[in-house]
């Protein structure tokens, strides 16, 4: 019996040392100390000898039990300890390199120049109202006194998508959408996404604007003077030399274009003004007697200004952006820099 477990002992340590893996080592322990394992048989055969040898002979393989079990233990905690050691080696984080940089996001320039518009206006006690982009015939041009065989139809290349329904050219669809809901006193700016079919350095097929209107009774237009030329200043600074000039739109009676000192040159003339010193701005007027009579208000009794302004023109100016293109194709050394 003696040589048996000795030979069973040294055959266990053998195997064990030969294991790598936790997987192998537990495969021995199983094979000698489990239920049908070798040591198992060899306690099953000590009911055969007398009493003596069986105390003698259990004692000899529960001490090779215990011998083993201890082995057993160690090379399993040894295996994962080399384990973990490892895993702790190929983890290593160098502290000394330098981090990554998180660039944070940012608003893109033609919303920042529209935040601040609006800001201004709010600061006036004007509300914002929106549209849809995809508007009726009758909204972009029909209420806004352009009938169908107006030939001022033909100064906007209108995209369609079908006789009646088109993608807004402006955003003066939204002067009627509110006076149609609402009745005066108006105070209101309508940010909003507009579409012509133009495409060069200056001008995109999808570009922004901003509108703006004031009804109530006894509006002047000494009002809108004001209310621009407050703008003006504010967007450009109070110095800004400001000039209105008579000019033409369906929907306001009388109109003007508004041009401020060029910027780039301060008025000497440059590319940019084409030598005039002067950049045109806003486009404006008192709202047209049709235009109230569409959405049914007495044009005795209310009087209004509107307005509208494009905001990547604007934005061009105030950053030295000479290419209109250049807000759409999102190359990011263009828009950090903002
Ligand atoms: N809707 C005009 C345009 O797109 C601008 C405008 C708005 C002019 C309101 C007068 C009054 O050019």
């Amino acid at each position: 019996m003696s040589g048996r477990l000795e030979k069973l002992a040294s055959e266990a340590l053998g195997e064990l040392s030969g294991a790598s893996v936790i997987e192998d080592a537990l495969q021995v322990k199983t094979k000698y100390l489990g239920r049908k394992g070798s040591v198992a048989s060899l306690l099953k055969e000590l009911g055969a000898l007398s009493p003596e040898e069986r105390k003698k002979a259990g004692e000899a393989i529960n001490a090779v039990k215990a011998t083993l079990e201890e082995a057993f233990d160690a090379k399993i905690a040894s295996i994962e300890a080399a384990g973990r050691a490892e895993k702790l080696r190929n983890e290593r984080v160098d502290i000394t390199l330098p981090g990554r940089r998180v660039r944070p996001g940012r608003l893109h320039p033609v919303t920042q120049v529209m935040e601040e518009i609006e800001e201004i206006f709010s600061g006036l006690g004007f509300d914002v109202a929106e549209g849809p982009e995809v508007e009726l015939d009758y909204y972009n041009f029909e209420a806004l006194n352009l009938p169908k065989d107006h030939p001022a139809r033909d100064m906007q290349d209108t995209f369609y998508v079908n006789d009646e329904v088109l993608l807004r050219t402006h955003t003066s669809p939204v002067q009627i959408r509110v006076m149609e809901k609402e009745r005066p006193p108006l105070r209101v700016i309508a940010p909003g996404t507009v579409y012509r079919r133009d495409s060069d350095i200056t001008h995109t097929p999808m570009f922004h604007q901003v509108e703006g209107f004031m009804v109530d009774k006894g509006v002047t237009f000494s009002n809108l003077k004001g209310v621009l030329t407050h703008f003006l200043h504010s967007l450009f600074g109070e110095k800004t030399e400001i000039r209105f000039r008579p000019s033409f739109f369906p929907f306001t009676e009388p109109s003007a274009e508004i041009d401020i000192r060029c910027v780039m040159c301060n008025g000497s003339g440059c590319r940019v003004c084409k030598g005039s010193g002067w950049l045109e701005i806003l486009g404006a007027g008192m709202i047209h007697p049709e235009v109230f009579r569409s959405v049914k208000y007495d044009p005795e009794e209310y009087t209004g200004f509107a307005f509208g302004l494009g905001i990547e023109r604007i934005a061009m100016l105030k950053y030295g952006i000479e290419d209109i293109r250049m807000f759409f194709e999102n190359d990011l050394r263009f828009l950090r820099q903002f």
